[in-house]
Order: C-alpha cells, then structure tokens, then sequence
C-alpha cells in the first residue's frame, strides 16, 4: 500500500529534494536573460508531452513494424511526428528517433560511408562541431577526419579553399552546418565540391533548423544527400536529433538508427517532437523565427557601436560571435561577469584563437530563447547596453545593479506562467 501511494504521489511529495532543484531552475530561467545560442524554451505543451506516460513504453523498430506488442498508440505518436517534419521541410524521408544531435550525426555517416573511411568536416574552433570528427569525437576516431575552416581575417568560408582541402583529402563524406558560424553557408557549393570528390555531402541544420521551418534561411534539403538536426535549438522542441533524407538513403538511415546506434526510441520526446512540428508549421512560428534573425542583427548592430568586434561583421541567423580582444578580456572571463549579472553566455573560440578553448577570446551569443519570451529590437538595444555595462564595470557593485535591472527585463516577459511546476509554483 505504501509503495502504492508513493507511486502515485505528485514529485513535491515524493521527492522533494529533486522538486526543489526543478524549482531552483524555473527561477533561474524566469529571473535571467537566456543568450545561449543553442537553447530555447519549450512550449508548455511540449514540456507536458514530454512528461507523460509515453515513457513507459518500448517500441524498437518502427510505426507499423515494431519488436514489442502495443504500441499501437505509440506508432500514431510517431507517425505524426514524421508527418509533420516532412512537410515542413517537404523532405522523401524523416527519422525522428536520435535521441541528439550527435547520435543523429553519427548514424547519418554510419548509413553512408564505412570505418576507416575519410570525413572532411568544419573545424570546431572555427565555428564547427565536435561532431563534425575533432579527435575527441568517436567520429574523429572512426574516420579519418579532416578539417576545413574559415578565412581568419574575414571569419568567412571560403568556398574556392574548401574545395583545395577536399580535393587534397579526397574525403567520402563532407559535412557542414556548425554551432559558431553566424551566416549562410552556400549549400550549393557544398554540393558541388562533394560532386567533384565524390563525396556525399552531410548538411547538419542543428542550429538553424527553426530558421529554414519559418522561412527566413535557405534549406540544405535539396543540395544535402542527408540533413541531420537537434530539435531543441531554433526549432523549440524537446532535446533531441532528427535526420531527414531523399528517398534513395532511406531505409539505410534508418537501419543506422535502429538497430545501428541505438534500441528503443524515446516516445515520450517524439511526442514533444510532433507538438513542437505542429507548432513550427503555424503562421505564428514564421513570425518567431523572423523576429529572432531580427532581434540578432539588432543587438549585434547595437553591440557593434559600444565597440565590440563581431566575427564576420555582424549575422544572417540567429547567433553572433563577439571577439572581445580589443576589450580586453577573454571569453571565459565575460562568461562569469555577465553570469554574475544574471546574462547567461558562452565562452566560444573565435577563429585562430590566440587563447585555449578553456579560455578563449570570444562568446557566443543568440536571440531564439529571449524571441520566444516576446522580447523585440527595443529590449535588444538594452541588453546590448547591460553587457556593455557589466563588462566595462566588472566590480561587484556594478553587477548587482545590473543584475537588478536584468530581472526588471525579464520579470516583462513571464515564462511558463500558467504552468504549475513540481512544487507548484507559479
Ligand atoms: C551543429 C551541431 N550539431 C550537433 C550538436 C549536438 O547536439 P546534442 O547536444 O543534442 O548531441 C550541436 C550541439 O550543440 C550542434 O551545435
């Protein structure tokens, strides 16, 4: 009976120390700026999705042809979710089941090239990712990765020099997209270069996803043999991968996935992962992902003319890359400032940073979580005047105030205010 009743108790009563940690973190995301480029706010309805008794269930294989009984409400889950990630981004072929970026990047290459083969992907401290074969990657372990970056004195690919490295490194597979790189990279080109190697190309859309779903970025869908993605950046969903390709890599896409590199899907987040397609597909989403290319062009604009150096001179998407060398400090160190002020960044390497990635010269800095709060060009103006402050005064006096100011901002714009979390609060 005991066990019962514990079973079925609400987390505050069950666990309080976990309830209070959720708690803690509400408050920290309510009360702070959120500029971290790579994160967003869920809608409430993904977050209750993601929450349910979908969790429950093992469903390995796919709608229609699973390894367990009943998962006939699970398979309509699932269907729906691949439905609606094929029309937004009018794609042969989605599998909604990586449970990350990562793994939807390495089952993207397992389905198309060999081990030992050779992979030619962005540099990570030009702007790419890990996932992309850095030596500490297992894709930097299983391929012979090579690395391509962009020209340090623009911070800009250089297309004609990308194809100098593929033709030298001869590579199977090209992947781009990156977590640094603020413009649109030519998918075209890309394509061209790996028709000339003979390489198929990769496009990893993990940070501009929601920007191609609402229409303010070009899609990689038409260049990319197989375009892989996060689901929990610019698109607003629940944390997750997604890999989509034409008809012709389907059924080996989906062999990598399921049994390759994982068993059962997470149904409960390919839940969230259909609320959030829903959601992406609406006039409304087309609004948020302008305002988020706009919202990031303003405040690198505004933060271009306190004096800060923006890598490549400023952004097309929804993130920009700040080279603080001028102001004298390192990314680490705004990292904390603006921290202590209730700013949340990251420290980022800038392209041949004279600093170790621990420390680096530069941060990272994006618009999609503070868009999805209803902040506009007029609020970025006065962030952009709230970093200056902090990092110009840096004592602790200074970002006390700031960070008193940084709450004002924030308390404008209320997050998940309807939703009671563990404890309920509101
Ligand atoms: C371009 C890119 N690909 C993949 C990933 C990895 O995603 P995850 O953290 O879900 O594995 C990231 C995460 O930052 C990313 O920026």
């Amino acid at each position: 009976m005991t066990q019962r009743l514990v079973h079925d108790a609400p987390l505050s009563q069950a666990d309080p120390a976990v309830a209070a940690l959720v708690e803690a973190e509400l408050r920290r995301q309510r009360d702070g700026l959120e500029l971290i480029a790579s994160e967003n706010f869920t809608s409430r309805a993904v977050l209750e999705a993601m929450g349910s008794c979908l969790t429950n269930k093992y469903a390995e294989g796919y709608p229609g042809k699973r390894y367990y009984g009943g998962c006939e409400v699970v398979d309509q889950v699932e269907q729906l979710a691949i439905d609606r990630v094929k029309q937004i981004y009018d794609v042969a072929h989605a599998n909604v089941q990586p449970h990350s970026g990562v793994q939807a990047n390495f089952c993207a290459y397992m389905a198309l090239i060999r081990p030992g083969d050779t992979l030619l992907g962005m540099s990570l401290p030009h702007g790419g990712h890990l996932s992309h074969g850095t030596s500490v990657s297992h894709t930097g372990q299983v391929w012979k990765a090579h690395a391509y970056g962009v020209r340090p004195e623009t911070g800009l690919m250089d297309y004609d020099q990308i194809r100098e490295i593929a033709k030298q490194t001869r590579p199977q597979l090209i992947v781009t997209g990156g977590s640094a790189y603020a413009r649109i990279i030519d998918f075209a080109a890309f394509r061209s270069i790996a028709d000339e190697v003979g390489a198929f190309l990769v496009v990893d859309m993990a940070h501009f996803a929601g920007l191609v779903a609402g229409g303010v970025h070009p899609s990689p869908i038409p260049h990319a043999h197989v375009t892989t993605s996060t689901t929990h950046k610019t698109l607003r969903g629940p944390r997750g991968g997604l890999i989509l390709c034409h008809a012709e890599h389907a059924k080996a896409v989906d062999k990598s996935v399921f049994p390759g590199g994982q068993g059962g899907p997470l149904e409960h987040v390919i839940a969230g992962k259909a609320v959030a397609f829903g959601e992406a597909l609406t006039a409304d989403f087309k609004r948020y992902a302008a305002a988020v290319v706009a919202n990031a062009q303003a405040l690198a604009a505004a933060l271009m003319e306190r004096g800060y150096a923006i890598v490549s001179g400023g952004t097309d998407t929804h993130l920009m890359l700040v080279d603080l060398r001028a102001k004298q400090l390192t990314g680490k160190e705004a990292e904390k400032v603006l921290g202590a002020a209730g700013i949340t960044v990251n420290k980022n390497t800038i392209p041949d940073d004279p600093q170790s990635p621990f420390v680096t010269s530069g941060i990272r800095v994006g618009t999609p979580a503070l868009t999805t709060r209803g902040m506009g060009t007029g609020e970025m103006l006065r962030i952009a005047e709230l970093i200056d402050t902090a990092l110009t005064g840096r004592d602790a006096d200074t970002l006390a105030r700031v960070k008193q100011d940084v709450e004002a901002l924030a308390a404008g714009f209320p997050l998940y205010s309807s939703y009671a979390m563990a404890g309920g609060a509101r």
